[in-house]
């Protein structure tokens, strides 16, 4: 699938736990195509699985090592298994053994699948493949009874001819049968409190010209914007990305605006912040931009120079101040004094909701895909609430800002 496809699965991490039998042999063409739709995937397996299957094939295919060992020190120091059963916005298991499905059922952490499986949040889907014999087994069918009961998804395996000769129900679904299975979990139509709502939202650094060739701009990714454009969009609404210069894909159903420059970024969302009903600023604004650009490149004759900045307008402080603003969202990236700074941030530009982090923590914020943060904002007898959201992705923390904002609106 091409970049510029839509991607649906963009930004999701899914978990893919093999467990041993013969269906292994098409996980590895699972995992490509959850990555086809944009998923970054990891692998943990079974020491069963390992002899249907090597972990070299699914290194490859995933692009990362595999997990198998539960005791590895050297694995653990690269990404503990509390790490990355946290990491995982979904665990699908496929195949899943008998075994396996029993050890699940009740509760066994003798492996680092199961071990993964008893320690996340994350929803998880199972993909039992076994003889038809087994299949039918009341033991079997037992266990995953006990599995729904306890919240995982349970696939009914497809009928056909078996490996193992058998024609029968045990077969594990197809991988493009599986993906729309995940890709369906993601898409929950149902659950969509932010429709018949249009959000814009800002995005990335701005670039601020100072010649033909340079610029002044910062280290923002666009990640945590172009979450929270995806999650918008499958949270039901209308969402219109003003984006600075980030190499990142288009979320699907966003409309994207590209600009370079805070004023380009403002006159892009005043003309479509009119229509919005929520407007998120999550753009690192260039602070300052040069006085004057020049017109031709800048020659380095001198050993000194000055460049005489002056200040940019506040995007969001601007749209608070409309007549009738949309509700209106900011974000706060701090070093220090976290709450206190966030708390006048939001008096000061007028917002119903800001979004605080902790900038001197290098394993959040910026170029990295996870972040926590403090929601901070007024309640209706105006005393100041907060709710801490703690480290997760960035499209799990978009997704908690979204639905915390639609409660309130909806309030
Ligand atoms: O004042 P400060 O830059 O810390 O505020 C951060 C918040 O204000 C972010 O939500 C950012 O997108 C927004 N902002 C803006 N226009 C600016 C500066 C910041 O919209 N010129």
């Amino acid at each position: 699938m091409s970049e510029s496809a839509e991607q649906r699965l963009q930004g999701r991490r899914i978990l893919v736990a093999v467990s041993g039998g013969i269906a292994a042999y098409k996980t590895p063409d699972l995992v490509r195509r959850l990555r086809d739709e944009g998923a970054a995937v990891r692998v943990v397996m079974t020491q069963g699985a390992q002899a249907f299957i090597t972990p070299l094939t699914l290194q490859a295919v995933s692009g990362h090592p595999v997990h198998h060992d539960l005791l590895d020190p050297a694995a653990e120091a690269a990404m503990g298994h509390i790490e990355l059963a946290k990491w995982a916005d979904l665990i699908v298991v496929a195949p899943a053994s008998a075994s396996t499905i029993a050890r699940l059922a009740h509760g066994m952490a003798d492996d680092l699948l199961t071990t993964l499986c008893l320690a996340t949040a994350a929803p998880i889907y199972v993909a039992p493949a076994m003889n038809q014999q087994m299949w039918a087994n009341p033991i079997v069918q037992e266990n995953c009874a006990r599995l729904t009961h306890y919240g995982f998804h349970v696939i009914p395996p497809a009928s056909g001819s078996q490996a193992c000769g058998d024609i029968g129900a045990g077969r594990m679904p197809e991988p493009l049968e599986l993906r729309e299975v995940v890709v369906a979990h993601f898409l929950n139509n149902t659950d969509q409190p932010l429709a018949q709502q249009h959000i814009v939202i800002t995005a990335g650094p701005t670039r601020e010209a100072i010649d033909p060739v340079r610029y002044l701009s910062n280290h923002s990714s666009g990640k945590m914007g172009f979450a929270l454009a995806a999650a918008a969009q499958q949270l039901g609404a209308q969402v219109t990305l003003v984006a600075g210069p980030c190499q990142l894909a288009t979320p699907a159903g966003v409309t994207r605006i590209n600009v370079n420059s805070a004023d380009d970024m403002l006159r892009a969302v005043m003309q479509h912040v009119p229509n919005a009903s929520i407007f998120i600023g999550c753009a690192a604004v260039a602070d300052y931009r040069p006085v004057q650009v020049a017109s031709n490149k800048i020659k380095k004759d001198s050993d000194a120079m000055h460049i005489q900045l002056v200040k940019n307008p506040d995007i969001l402080a601007t749209v608070a101040a409309l007549d009738k603003p949309p509700f209106t969202i900011g974000f706060a990236a701090e070093t220090n004094d976290v709450l206190k700074y966030a708390q006048s941030k939001l008096e000061r530009k007028g917002l119903n909701m800001i979004a605080a982090n902790d900038v001197s923590d290098s394993s959040i914020g910026f170029n990295s895909d996870e972040n926590a943060m403090v929601l901070i904002w007024r309640d209706s007898h105006a005393k100041m609430q907060q709710k801490q959201l703690p480290l997760a992705s960035k499209t799990t923390i978009a997704e908690q800002i979204l639905r915390h904002a639609a409660a309130l609106i909806h309030s």
